[in-house]
């Protein structure tokens, strides 16, 4: 096994091990005493369904691009997940995508009812800050800037807000470059820019981590747009062939579906550049995005890879 491969399975394991030491079934831990049993049941579901843990993986991946002690930037890792977590409950409710099906599994308000699934949502954006409020890390607050921001309502919420009352329109490129940044990149940029914060990494390393994540960020997206096209439901543990029906203003609507895998592979290859130039360190942050480049899905059966 690549040492890429080894590294995102070893902390992709520590990753599960801190979400579930996080949001224990019957806690004796006071962060969870006061949650209600159903809410805490929902919460977990959508939590543990075993997602790729891409964010939280990769800011591990950049804090140890710059430092050892990678148990230290655990806690805000979990937060990560959490909140992009939430995201996906919020996403799949009937008033936003409409999704039946998340992680192989049925969507949280289709097991819990919407209003459960509005506040598992609620919950589990909270609970990600009481963990960074909890944590005596000295880069807490610069983290927390960051991650409030790529979260909130001038990042991903603001992404998906475009999303929501653009659909149905023929989007321009400008305007599903901004959304896309938005929705996607941003919380890619909270795991690359928020790990190197917490290790208090040097200028230049900050500057190449954000290209990197702005590069692997994009290509994630327009490759999610090309796999509700190409791609299926077991290969995605979501339902594809959606963003067409509900008009939304996706990557191949408005740049087209050729443009599109070229798109797809350019950015893959430019994150792919930009994490060999760090060096062994960089290792995982590399293996992230060949996986990426080689998850764009098949048309017609010609690889464009
Ligand atoms: C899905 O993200 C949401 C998008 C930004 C397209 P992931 O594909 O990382 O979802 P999980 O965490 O693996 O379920
Ligand atoms: C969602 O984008 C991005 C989020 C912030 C949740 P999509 O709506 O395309 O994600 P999927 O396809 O449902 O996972
Ligand atoms: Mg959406
Ligand atoms: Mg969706
Ligand atoms: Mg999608």
């Amino acid at each position: 096994m690549c040492k890429g491969k080894t590294l995102y399975l070893e902390y992709q394991q520590l990753i599960e091990q801190a979400l579930e030491k996080a949001l224990p079934i019957k806690s004796a831990q006071w962060m969870q005493n006061n949650i209600p049993g159903p809410l805490n049941e929902a919460m977990r579901y959508s939590l543990l369904a075993g997602g790729k843990r891409l964010r939280p993986i990769m800011l591990i991946a950049a804090y140890s691009l710059a430092k050892e002690q990678l148990e230290e930037c655990l806690p805000f890792a979990v937060a990560l997940e959490m909140i992009h977590t939430y995201s996906l409950v919020h996403d799949d409710l009937p008033a936003m995508d409409d999704d039946e099906l998340r992680r192989g599994i049925p969507t949280n308000h289709m097991i819990f009812g919407e209003g459960i699934a509005i506040l598992t949502g609620d919950a589990l954006l909270n609970e990600a800050y009481e963990i960074c409020a909890h944590s005596n890390h000295p880069q807490t607050l610069p983290f927390l800037r960051i991650l409030s921001n790529c979260a909130g309502a001038r990042g991903m919420i603001a992404g998906q807000t475009a999303d929501l009352i653009h659909e149905g329109e023929a989007p321009s490129m400008d305007l599903v470059r901004y959304l896309q940044y938005n929705k996607t990149v941003r919380l890619f940029y909270a795991a690359i820019v928020g790990g190197l914060t917490l290790a208090s990494a040097k200028v230049s390393l900050v500057e190449a981590g954000k290209l990197y994540a702005t590069a692997y960020g994009t290509a994630f997206q327009i490759i999610d747009d090309l796999s509700d096209i190409f791609s299926d439901a077991e290969t995605m543990g979501k339902n594809t062939q959606k963003d067409k029906n509900r008009q939304k203003p996706t990557w191949p609507a408005a740049f087209g579906v050729e443009q599109s895998f070229v798109d797809a592979k350019t950015y893959c290859d430019e994150a792919i550049n930009i994490a060999e130039q760090f060096g062994e360190r960089g290792i995982l942050l590399a293996y992230l995005a060949q996986q990426l480049l080689v998850s764009i899905p098949k048309q017609g059966g010609v690889y464009y890879v």
